[in-house]
């Protein structure tokens, strides 16, 4: 891919597409337009500091202005396949190369986060269990393609020099990421897999992206998602312990499912009207009493939609012929009102379509399906909503792949022998 030019664009779009291209070249314009070189200003950290849990992030995340955990500003998944038959040594080099990437960077958005998960097709080489299922369609309206890699690194920044160059550098791409030597790299155990995905979060981020076809003018400048709304409220999420693998020999990781979904922004921006919209996301309630704002800024933590209004979701579709995105998925929640999935989802214009990888960790890969069945309210289809028309948000989301992955606890994430 080319690189972009930094003459037509604006600094973050610039940086942003950076990400998505990837590779030496972008690094290192990317190097000389941040100034971010050795030392200066990203720092280094220290693998005794980081936490047992892989994803346990929400510590090292900053908060918005409500007190909602911030998500890194940049992110890419890359996909891995083995290149060798796995044993003790080479698990040792995969914990080496993880372990160098602690040192260069600090567990803090300023630094580095990331996990390592391994997919179905993993376990079906090293091992007779599978502790994770392959991923199927889970509805009526998709027909995805599925990952069948064999292993994934999210790595997530708020800057973008930091992703580029970790992930090169776990590649044995480039030497001494932040000025720190890696004691080993990947190579000779693991080798870059298809498709490899990028992508960014963050009011503002969105709306810089209009000049691509199928980004409407009418993205608002504050959105931090390409459909307009905040999203990720504390309330709505689960906590870190709710996600984590209890017993078994996994205890202490979690499972994670990648959906990448396009979206057909057009006609959400300029079909539908803020009222719609807001309807569509949240709930009818939502559109009706003006609880959202222009992009859910009057929410604050909480959407509100447990309870009441998840309850009410089928008398919603027959008496207001309409459902709401959240109002669905809620009524997913576990008997006492925890939210089953913590949702780490970013936009993309990956092949200039705009769309979401829609990253979510749980406890189990049922449960995701559970939720995401709920979200699909295919139970309301005939019942004044149609299958997608007026059925939350499924009429401008499209499916396009989907991934399974276990994501051991961090001491065992050189999962080579299982
Ligand atoms: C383009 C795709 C999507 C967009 C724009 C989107 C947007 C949103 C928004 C704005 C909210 C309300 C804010 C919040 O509660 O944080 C929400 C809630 C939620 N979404 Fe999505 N979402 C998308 C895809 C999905 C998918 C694929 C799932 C899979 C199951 C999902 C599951 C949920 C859940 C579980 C909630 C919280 C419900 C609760 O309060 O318990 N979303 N989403």
């Amino acid at each position: 891919m080319e690189l972009p030019d930094p003459d037509e664009t604006s600094r973050r779009d610039y940086l942003r597409s950076l990400v998505a291209v990837g590779g030496t070249a972008a690094l290192s314009a990317c190097l000389d337009l941040t100034g971010d070189e050795s030392g200066s200003g990203v720092p280094t950290g220290d693998p005794v500091e980081r936490p047992a849990r892989q994803h346990a992030w929400n510590d090292a995340l900053g908060t918005d202005d409500d007190g909602n955990p911030r998500p890194p500003e940049h992110h890419v998944l890359v996909p891995l396949s083995l290149t060798t038959t796995p044993d003790a040594d080479a698990s040792d080099t995969v914990e080496a190369a993880f372990q160098s990437l602690e040192r260069a960077y600090a567990h803090d958005p300023a630094g580095l986060l990331f996990t390592v998960g391994y997919s179905p097709a993993y376990f079906a080489q090293v091992s007779s269990e599978k502790p994770i299922p392959a991923p199927e369609a889970i509805t009526t309206l998709e027909s995805p393609e599925f990952d069948e890699f064999d292993a994934v690194v999210h790595f997530a920044s708020d800057k973008a020099a930091v992703v580029m160059e970790a992930e090169q550098a776990l590649l044995g791409e480039t030497d001494e990421p932040n000025g720190v030597e890696m004691d080993a790299t990947l190579e000779g155990v693991f080798e870059r897999a298809e498709p490899r995905r990028t992508g960014f979060v963050g009011p503002g981020l969105p709306a810089e992206h209009t000049g691509l076809d199928g980004v409407p003018d009418s993205v608002p400048e504050e959105a931090p998602f390409f459909m307009g709304f905040r999203s990720g409220f504390a309330e709505s999420q689960a906590p870190e312990e709710r996600v984590t693998i209890q017993d078994g020999p996994y205890a202490g990781g979690t499972t994670m499912h990648v959906e990448s979904l396009t979206l057909q922004l057009q006609t959400w921006f300029e079909q539908d009207n803020h009222f719609q919209r807001v309807s569509k996301i949240y709930s009818p309630e939502h559109g009706e009493e003006e609880l959202a704002g222009d992009v859910g800024e009057k929410l604050g933590t909480s959407t509100g939609v447990a309870g009441e209004i998840a309850e009410r979701t089928e008398q919603d579709a027959r008496e207001r012929g309409m459902v709401g995105h959240a109002q669905k998925a809620a009524r997913a929640r576990d008997d006492n009102g925890t939210p089953p999935l913590l949702r780490r989802d970013f936009n993309t214009v990956d092949n200039e379509v705009p769309g979401v990888h829609f990253l979510s960790l749980q406890r189990s890969i049922d449960e995701f399906v559970r939720v995401r069945q709920a979200m699909a309210g295919e139970d309301l289809a005939g019942e004044g909503v149609g299958q997608r028309l007026n059925n939350g948000i499924l009429q401008y989301i499209f499916v396009r792949r989907r991934g399974n992955f276990l994501l051991p606890p961090r001491e065992d994430r050189a999962l080579l022998e299982a």
